[in-house]
């Protein structure tokens, strides 16, 4: 049960042997081992040197998801994804043991002042604080956004989670049936009819609303690999760029490396949570490894 802290990193250990590790850079879970076999995917390509946002491990989006195209929203500006996933936030210690529970905070006075210009005049205040839990099987990130101005603003926030996979033409992903579904390739917005989700080809899809007792699992050939509970966090993004998109990411590496990642991502995207001042709202994601297939119709 330690944790080290580096200039550049922070590194977890639990009793259990997991381990984990974060770069300041965007507070970015990078690793995470159980049983000696790492369970996020990072790119070889990955920049750690705060060049750009990292390719791979879990990255935080906030406080848009994507590129927003209203240009009325005052979003509009920011470039894709916001400014979390590229500001170096501030190590703020160790809260617990077991889980080993470290947490992480930024404001507007940790993100470079060009950026966070963009986001309605820099006149938003705001604290974000992550907490990443490390227990025996498991990895929970929670986030924790308050409002310490005097406007109200709009967010989304998401967890975008890169998982090692051994080949995902033999992953399915379960729970997802039923559920509202923005395909962002067809630029369709349908419901989910398959009981479990394959992958054949590129996959860009946010599953919205999804009932917050619903659990993703990711299945190969039959064995769970991951089970992701949501703890406020109402929709899931499911990514995976395959082979052209992957092409045309040059920290994408190897070129096959599509083959064995896979993008569970919780998140508040298909609309925004609206903050008034003086409020807080938290929403996490836990990762437990392995499990029984749950199938939960509604
Ligand atoms: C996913 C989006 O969440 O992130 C995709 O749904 C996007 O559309 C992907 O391509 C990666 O985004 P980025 O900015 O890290 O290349």
């Amino acid at each position: 049960m330690s944790v080290e802290e580096t200039d550049t990193h922070v590194h977890l250990k639990h009793a259990s042997g997991s381990t984990a590790s974060i770069l300041k850079y965007g507070a970015t879970v990078i690793s995470w081992k159980e049983d000696g076999i790492e369970r996020l995917w990072l790119s070889e390509g990955a920049k750690t040197d705060g060049s750009k946002p990292v390719r791979g491990g879990i990255p935080l989006v906030f406080p848009v998801f994507g590129k927003q195209t209203d240009e009325k929203h005052p979003t509009y500006p920011l470039p894709q994804h916001g400014f979390a996933r590229n500001s170096t936030w501030e190590f703020l210690g160790q809260t617990t043991e077991d889980p080993t529970t470290v947490q992480f905070g930024l404001g507007p006075e940790n993100v470079d002042p060009e950026l966070y210009k963009l986001w309605a005049n820099g006149s938003n205040d705001f604290t974000l604080i992550l907490t990443v839990s490390l227990g025996s099987g498991l990895l929970r990130t929670e986030i924790e956004v308050e409002n310490t101005g005097k406007q109200l603003f709009d967010f989304n926030w998401l967890f975008h989670t890169y998982y090692r996979i051994p080949d995902v033409t033999d992953t399915l992903v379960t729970n997802l049936v039923d559920s509202r579904c923005n395909d962002k390739l067809l630029k369709e917005v349908y419901v989910e009819k398959a009981p479990m989700v394959s992958f054949h080809e590129e996959f860009d899809r946010v599953y919205e609303k999804i009932e917050s007792h619903k659990v993703l699992q990711i299945v190969e050939l039959g064995k769970v690999l991951v089970t992701i509970e949501r703890e406020n966090l109402q929709d899931a993004v499911v990514w995976n760029p395959w082979i052209k998109k992957s092409e045309g990411m040059a920290d994408f590496l190897p070129k096959n490396g599509y083959l064995n990642m896979l993008c569970i991502e919780p998140g508040h995207v298909s609309d925004f949570v609206n903050l008034a001042p003086g409020k807080k709202w938290k929403g996490a994601q836990k990762t437990t490894v392995g499990g029984e297939i749950k199938v939960q119709t509604n």
